[in-house]
């Protein structure tokens, strides 16, 4: 039995939207919803002492959404960063970025700058936030770095250039709303990563969620393409 904790979890919060249409509300309040519920999983990782932590934001695809919600979205990523600071402070938890930065408005990407500035000394915990992030632009963009440095393109050299290479794969990814899919999210990372899927919309996901998706990780068998433990199975 695989009994060792996660060191980086990855999560696809998604049903947002649906917690809100099922109150009549505006799909925005289930942003708003949503991140009360994205500081509560921060929190409850830096509790449980795992190290690396990446959420799923705002996919590359996302902004085939209206632009009413697509500025609202960025304008609670931002709130966020900018009120929020003492309390990645108080838990040590540096933040890091995961996507395309360069073509977030101006507005928005000097905040996140400042943000990964202001905790880049945080050492407790490293929380990766995927924000216009996609794992083809991500591979593509790794691709053309090395093309432009004129390297060839091996498994090191591609790690080597992805958006954060320090940080180990995901051992663990958490997707809500009761969906099967990956929607883009850490394509490369994930190769080996255990997914774990739980029928509650973000804004219902709650720490005791968090830790069934914890304990179903340690009942898992990772084989990583060879054979269990002893061999035989
Ligand atoms: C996830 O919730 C948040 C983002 C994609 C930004 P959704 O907005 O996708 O919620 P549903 O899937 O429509 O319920
Ligand atoms: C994935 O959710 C993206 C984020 C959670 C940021 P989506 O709601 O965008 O994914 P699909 O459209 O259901 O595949
Ligand atoms: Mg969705």
């Amino acid at each position: 039995m695989q009994k060792q904790a996660p060191i980086h979890i990855g999560i696809i919060m998604d049903g947002n939207g649906r917690w809100a249409c099922y109150r009549n509300m505006a799909r925005t309040q289930g942003h708003l919803e949503g991140l009360k519920t994205a500081k509560r999983i921060v929190k409850a990782s830096s509790d449980r002492g795992i190290p690396f932590l990446t959420l799923y934001a705002f996919s590359t695809e996302n902004w085939k959404r209206t632009a009413e919600e697509v500025n609202f979205i960025m304008g609670l990523i931002r709130q966020h960063l900018l009120a929020q600071m003492d309390f990645y402070r108080e838990n040590q938890i540096r933040l890091r970025f995961a996507g395309s930065l360069s073509s977030l408005s101006k507005d928005i990407a000097d905040v996140i700058h400042e943000a990964l500035s202001i905790t880049a000394s945080f050492s407790k915990m490293q929380v990766i936030l995927a924000i216009n992030y996609g794992g083809r632009d991500e591979i593509i963009r790794a691709a053309n770095r090395l093309i432009s440095v004129g390297l060839p393109i091996t498994e090191e050299t591609i790690n080597k250039n992805l958006d954060n290479p320090d940080v180990p794969d995901p051992d663990l990814i958490i997707r809500t709303a009761g969906e099967y899919r990956t929607s883009n999210f850490l394509l490369w990372e994930a190769a080996y990563a255990e997914y774990y899927i739980s029928d509650k919309l973000w804004p219902d996901f709650l720490e005791e969620d968090f830790d069934a998706a914890l304990s179903a990780f340690q009942k898992r068998i990772r084989r990583f393409g060879g054979l269990k433990d002893e061999q035989n199975h």
